[in-house]
């Protein structure tokens, strides 16, 4: 596990924009796997302002709220596209559409979108992070060997999409990629700034890999960077170990 850790702000946005940058460098046809949440919004921003060619590049949203009216501007869909897609212009984007008549159809193709890359697997998953270590909406107890799924969200999750869902009830379910696609990606970033995360960070990376926190679970993975801010790493190894007497 590799960490990368930036001063808040546009030092952070723009280390994680800048290795986005270099992988599309590298592989003009990524298949990648994004998060929306709040946290890496401003890494999008810097990476499109960077002018990088994502013209070739796959994007696949991790996850999408269920019971949502036309036009939701929280949707997880509107929020990539207007902080990411819109400005990369990918040559292909992927949503999930939780208002499928035939939801198992609609898992079921997301999984073949999937399968159809290079190895079956995906390049890179940005993943964010929930308070309880949640990834996409693999809540706690979410299988490790799970695909996409419609799954209930869990209380804190709910009350923390509150803050998008203005004046309307958040959703209480979405349909997620599973453990097993994001967990067998190539390439696994989790991105988790500020103090309130630093909890959860530290659980994650430091205490045991369990399915109670489905965050942990990347400690198994080979290629794993977490990219956070001092805030975020305050209460692990890595950040006392940097700031600690030599
Ligand atoms: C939501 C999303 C996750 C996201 C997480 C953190 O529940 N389903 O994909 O990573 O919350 O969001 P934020 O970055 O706003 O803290």
């Amino acid at each position: 596990m590799e960490r990368s850790i930036h001063p808040s702000g546009s030092a952070w946005a723009e280390a994680v924009a800048a290795a986005l940058v270099q992988r599309v460098a590298d592989h003009p046809a990524l298949r990648m796997c994004l998060a929306t949440g709040s946290t890496p919004r401003p890494a999008y921003a810097a990476a499109v302002a960077a002018g990088a060619g994502f013209g070739a590049t796959s994007i696949l949203l991790l996850d999408e709220f269920g019971d949502l009216p036309p036009d939701e501007p929280a949707s997880c869909d509107r929020v990539l596209r207007t902080s990411f897609v819109d400005g990369a212009r990918p040559a292909d984007y992927r949503t999930i559409d939780t208002g499928a008549a035939d939801l198992d159809a609609e898992r079921a193709a997301i999984d073949a979108w999937i399968d159809a890359g290079p190895g079956g697997a995906l390049d890179l998953a940005v993943l964010g992070l929930g308070v309880n270590g949640h990834l996409g909406m693999n809540e706690p107890g979410s299988p490790v060997d799970g695909r996409t799924a419609r799954v209930d969200l869990a209380a804190s999750t709910i009350a923390g999409a509150q803050r998008y869902f203005e004046g309307r009830a958040a959703p209480t379910w979405g349909v997620t990629v599973g453990l097993a696609d994001l967990l067998a990606a190539r390439e696994v970033w989790v991105l988790a700034t500020g103090r309130g995360k630093s909890e959860i960070v530290a659980r994650a990376t430091e205490g045991p890999a369990t399915t109670d926190v489905p965050a942990s679970l990347v400690q198994l993975h080979p290629n794993v960077t977490w990219w956070l801010d001092p805030a975020a790493a305050e209460r692990t190894g890595w950040c006392r170990r940097a700031s600690g007497p030599a």
